[in-house]
Order: structure tokens, then sequence, then C-alpha cells
């Protein structure tokens, strides 16, 4: 087959479909450790922290037992009610569990919600910087994703000013994530109902990504659930519950787009994994809680170090990040050019961070990712490499 006739064989739409350019720098990263390199990792978006003990014990006994077999699409019915009673306990909400869906990671959450709501051409807008993803799944359904670049003036989010502004007659949804994926920052309480509500004056749909909540060092939040019905709320056990590789989110669905996402979820992958909901049933008890409240902390204090650390080594950090694992650093006084000072940074002092390619088209050259899921002491050490590393190129 000839060049040409195998790159027609490709659908359009995978030329608008990127890798995650961090990945080419952590397989680096992880060359340079077989060669015996020491590799300070501020580039992982998960946390160091295991899967809480307990949760480990339901997955096996799970196991064990054999419960290997399909759920119901929408999850297992303990499961569901169990996270609705999160929501009651966290944040005084009541949801019927009927509104929840389990699904393969927050991942397939937004692709459903994509695939539900995004005719062909209809736009969404979303912030940038922002997880790349997000854009990529509006793509796949052939839908046309907006970016609407953000800074610090609305705290690195869209705000309700820029739905007002933006918002066409081609507009059918704004996709937020709060805690945001890369800059750690929220979208206020207030704000966020705003949102909402604009979206639904213009008979759109507010989709919020709730992905890193848990993870947030402050007061003023609260999820969107416990502010309209008509809002898509997607979670996820990866980040807060320390469970990537279990494969396991949710979403809170408007009551009438439930029957839709649930027939979508069964063509494509028609259950979320079996033993993996098992095991997060143990995520909402008591112990496992207080574990997982205690790694916040502990987030929060490696944030409190790391912050003030970058901005003496020159890094400009407008906004505290407040949420997350994540602080999207303007490196302008220090590199023209952010990919090449991510490589030249793991090259010469062994620290992997993310250059701001990943996270879109507004000003990425001026910004990088740093990803505070190492130890404080481990972060210390990572700042001290780059301060030598500074230095040595000044
Ligand atoms: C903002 C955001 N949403 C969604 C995801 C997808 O996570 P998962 O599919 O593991 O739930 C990520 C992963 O990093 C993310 O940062």
């Amino acid at each position: 087959m000839t060049q040409t006739r195998r790159a027609a064989r490709i659908a359009r739409r995978m030329a608008s479909i990127e890798p995650f350019h961090v990945m080419a720098l952590l397989a680096r990263a992880r060359e340079l450790e077989g060669a015996g390199r020491s590799i300070i990792h501020m580039e992982i978006g998960e946390p160091d922290f295991p899967t809480p003990e307990p949760v480990v014990r339901a997955g096996i006994r799970a196991l064990e037992q054999g419960a290997l077999h399909y759920t119901a699409t929408p999850g297992l019915p303990q499961l569901r009610e169990a996270i609705a009673g999160y929501y009651r306990a966290r944040y005084g909400a009541d949801v019927s569990p009927s509104r929840i869906l389990v699904t393969t990671g927050s991942s397939a959450a937004l692709m459903l919600a994509c695939a539900a709501l995004v005719n062909p051409g209809d736009e969404v807008l979303l912030a940038d910087p922002g997880y790349p993803a997000s854009r990529h799944f509006v793509r796949v359904v052939e839908g046309v994703p907006r970016p609407v670049p953000v800074d610090a003036a609305s705290g690195y989010q869209l705000a309700p000013d820029h739905l007002e502004r933006h918002w066409s007659a081609r507009t059918t949804a704004a996709l937020v994530a709060t805690p945001s994926n890369p800059t750690g920052t929220l979208i206020t309480t207030e704000r966020l109902g705003e949102m909402a509500e604009i979206a639904r004056s213009r008979g759109g749909t507010l989709i919020v990504d709730e992905i890193y909540h848990g993870l947030v060092y402050g007061d003023d939040y609260t999820s969107a659930v416990a502010l309209a019905d008509d809002v898509v709320v997607i979670n996820s056990f990866s980040k807060y519950f320390c469970m990537t590789g279990w494969r396991l989110g949710w979403m809170v669905a408007p009551a009438d787009l439930v029957g839709e996402l649930e027939k979508l979820a069964q063509n494509l992958y028609l259950a979320a994994p079996t033993p993996a909901q098992h095991a997060a049933l143990a995520a909402f008890e008591p112990g496992t809680l207080a574990t997982l409240s205690a790694r916040a902390g502990e987030f929060k204090a490696r944030r409190d170090y790391l912050v003030p650390a970058l901005r003496e080594l020159g890094f400009d950090i407008p906004v505290m990040p407040q949420g997350a694992f994540y602080i999207y650093a303007g490196c302008g006084r220090l590199t023209k050019d952010s990919y090449a000072f991510a490589r030249d940074l793991l090259e010469k002092a062994g620290v992997a961070i993310t250059p701001g390619v990943d996270f879109g088209a507004n000003a990425p050259e001026r910004h990088v990712r740093f990803a505070y899921t190492q130890s404080i002491e481990r972060l210390k050490e990572g700042v001290a490499r780059i301060a030598g590393f500074l230095k040595a190129q000044a």
C-alpha cells in the first residue's frame, strides 16, 4: 500500500488529536533512570500515595469471591448509593443514585458527556490552558472545541463573563475543570452557579469536571451537584482516592440524560471494571476517608513549600493554586522556550517537569507545570537542582 493510500485510511479527525507531549519526557526520564541517573519527577499527574489498604483488600476479596462478571451498566447499586451518600456527607447535597453512572475513569464520563450532548459542528467552550483530553473528546464526536485564553485575572479559569462573550449560536456546552489541571485553581461557588445559569439560559449545558475534588486547600468550594440538577458533573476515584490504575470514575447527570448515557455506555464499554467497583465501596469507609484527608493535608504542605520556593527561583505564579497537585508557573523570565527548558532541565539537572505545550495554545512557550506528587524532601532536592541549573545558565 502506498504512503498516500495508507494516510487516506486514517480519519481526518485524527489530525487534530495530539499525544500527551509529556509522555516523551517521561519516557526519556525513565531511560535516564535505567542508566542509573537520579530523576526528581515533578511531571507525574497522579498521587504518589498507594491505593488505601482497605480498598486494596476489598479488591482482593472481590477477585477471590469471583466478582468478575459484568455489573449493570450504570454500576453496582451499592456503589451508586455510596457515592450519593458521599455527596450528602461532604456537600450536603441530595442526589438520587439513579442520576449517578459509574464509568471507566472520568475519561469515559467525559467521552459519554460529549457524545450525548455535542452534535457535529457544535462548539464547546474550554479554558486554555486546560486538560488536553477535554478538547480531544469534543473533537472525536466532530464537535468544535473553542479554547478561551484565561489568565490571572479570572484565576486561570473560565468565568461567567467569558461565557457571556464567547457563547455563540453554535455553542452547546462549556466544559470546566475545578480545580484545574494544569493550574490548580478553582472556580468559586458563586461563579459556578452563574455559569450554570448562563448555559441554561442559552439552552446549553455546563459540564464540570471535579476530578480533583477533595484535594482543595480552602473553604470556598462546593460540588456543582449542590448548585443545580441540570449540570453534568464528572468525578473519579483516580486522584483524591489514589486509584488511577483501577480505572474508575463516575458522573452525575441530569435526569433526562441518564437513559441516553446508559445506552451509550452499554455500547462503548458495557460496564466499569467489576473488581474495581467492589474495591471502591471501601473508599467511603471512615478509616479510608481519614487516610485520604491526611494525604490531602500532605499535598497542601507540599504546595505551601513549593509555591514560594519556585517564586524565589524566578517563576511567576500570580495566583495561589487552591487545589489538585499542580502549579502552572510562568517561566518567561527564565526562558523563551519552555519545551527546550524542560528538556534541558531533565538532561542536565535530572528534574522532570511538563512544558506548557500540552495544555493549549495560550503562551505555552512561557509556562511549565510542576506536579507536587513527590515527598517534600524530594521536592526540596528538585528545587535545589533547578537553582543549580539556573545558576549554570546565567
Ligand atoms: C482534569 C482531568 N480530567 C480527567 C482526567 C482523567 O482521569 P481518569 O480517567 O483517571 O479519571 C484527568 C487526568 O489527569 C484530568 O487531569
